[in-house]
């Protein structure tokens, strides 16, 4: 095997990656992308390191080692997550929302055969829950409701009244429509018992802590959390939220059990992004991500490509969804003409109202995240109904999809001429230097005439 050539290759889909995603619109509702800065954690020690007492007495750790980087978890990533979620108790440990899932269905859903209740999947729910519950030895029932896009409160209540579930999960995923979290806590404790109410807000955690949507625990649920890399620009990671120490303690006992490493760098990684977020107006960001998905929807409508929903206003929150059968186009080829044109969406078969065909679903968080504005969407709107229709070659399209990007940057994160980039930068280039192989390797790139936009990563001293 030439193990050289493989580098070699690698390097290159590194950076066919980076010109990817600097000269394309990424609209899929999942991802988004975050900051250079916050990216650096990520290239240190930090990520070599395991740290597991949050709360503890620093002369005592058992991974020393990890010290200084783990400054950044119990100083800046925890309080600033407790202020900008007004819990008391935060879990930054779950890796991703499936896994902050699995933990809170084996701390909350009770012992074995024990019911909980979650989301149809044709009203949103998500995929896996009901599967990862029965795993977990649970019963499951599914909350359905009057249209694809909300759910019954009145049949909530009914149901836990009928199955006294121990926990109620809320695990809206393919949502235009955000749950009222407030209607539904009420529908649950109109039942009476004991039951809990934990609120996934995977999808729409940017949109709920930068206060464009109700803060769950303010409404009344006992828990929340989910992922910090879909509309919050945050990296791969999952947080969880309580005012309550008993939920605290229960949800800390099954961490501890199912989770040991939990990547210290991505944590630091998230505190550097919650400080942007709250220095940089996180809140601005939040509105401009709605108010676009709402613009977004009215544009493509009037360029012929109706979204779903259109009879309740498309969206409220960063989701679209669009069927393009009545292009004459169907949804599979659209999504790959959009690609050719620069844009990346989804194209799925089980959005809910879709009856199993093939649809897009698209979401703005990224384009407001890289700089775009509520006010670019009738622009974008009619780049997405010409590749979809052919109108105009993907060529051209790619051309204007590019010239866009370059045109914005990025509001809300910290401006180019920050004297604490300068440092982040000196930190990257001997986060790099201090190993001959990689300062190799980093060489190899400057020297190919890579992109740079990468030369952030090249050594200055260490191969010099
Ligand atoms: C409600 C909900 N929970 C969990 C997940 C899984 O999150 P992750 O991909 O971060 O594991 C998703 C993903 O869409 C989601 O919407």
């Amino acid at each position: 095997m030439n193990v050289h050539g493989l580098l070699e290759g690698a390097l290159e889909a590194l950076h066919r990656q980076q010109e990817r995603a600097r000269r394309t619109l990424t609209m899929i509702p999942s991802e988004n992308s975050f900051s250079a800065l916050a990216k650096l954690p990520q290239l240190t020690d930090a990520a070599h390191r395991y740290f597991f007492d949050p709360d503890g007495d620093p002369g005592t750790r058992r991974f020393p080692a990890g010290r200084d980087a783990s400054w950044i978890e119990t100083e800046l990533t925890l309080p600033l997550l407790r202020d900008l979620t007004g819990a008391t108790y935060v879990n930054v440990r779950p890796l991703s929302g499936l896994h902050a899932m699995t933990v809170v269905l084996s701390a909350l859903g009770g012992p074995p055969d024990s019911t909980v209740a979650s989301i149809d999947p044709t009203h949103g729910g998500h995929y896996a829950t009901t599967g990862l519950a029965r795993r977990l030895g649970l019963r499951p029932v599914l909350i359905g409701g009057p249209d694809p896009y909300h759910i019954c409160y009145d049949a909530l209540t009914r149901l836990v009244a009928r199955h006294h579930p121990r926990l109620v999960y809320l695990d809206l995923c393919h949502g235009l429509f955000p749950i009222d979290i407030a209607a539904a806590v009420a529908a649950v404790r109109a039942a009476g018992g004991a039951t809990r109410v934990h609120v996934d807000v995977s999808h729409t955690m940017g949109l709920v802590l930068g206060a464009a949507l109700p803060n769950p625990l303010a409404a009344g649920a006992d828990s929340f959390g989910g992922s910090m890399h879909k509309t919050f620009p945050g990296p791969q990671k999952a947080i969880l939220a309580t005012c309550d120490r008993e939920v605290a303690d229960i949800v800390a006992t099954a961490q501890v059990e199912m989770i040991s490493s939990h990547h210290l760098a991505a944590v630091c990684s998230l505190g550097l992004a919650l400080a942007e977020f709250v220095a940089c107006d996180g809140p601005g960001y939040a509105r401009e991500v709605v108010a676009a998905a709402k613009a977004l929807g009215a544009a493509l409508d009037a360029a012929g490509l109706t979204p779903e929903a259109a009879e309740h206003g498309y969206t409220g929150c960063h989701q679209l969804w669009a069927r393009t059968d009545g292009t004459g186009v169907d949804a599979v080829s659209a999504a790959e003409r959009l690609e050719r044109g620069g844009i990346h969406v989804n194209v799925l078969n089980d959005l809910p109202g879709t009856d199993g065909e093939p649809a897009l679903r698209l979401g703005v968080a990224e384009p407001i995240a890289v700089g775009l504005t509520a006010a670019d969407m009738p622009q974008v709107a009619a780049l997405i109904a010409a590749a979809v229709s052919g109108a105009r070659p993907s060529t051209t399209i790619a051309r204007d999809v590019a010239a866009l990007r370059a045109a914005r940057t990025r509001r809300h994160q910290l401006p180019p001429d920050s004297p604490l980039l300068a440092r982040a930068d000196e930190l990257a280039r001997a986060a790099l230097s201090v190993s001959d192989p990689i300062a190799g390797l980093a060489s190899s790139i400057r020297h190919r005439h890579i992109d740079p936009a990468l030369s952030v990563s090249a050594p200055s001293g260490g191969e010099a």
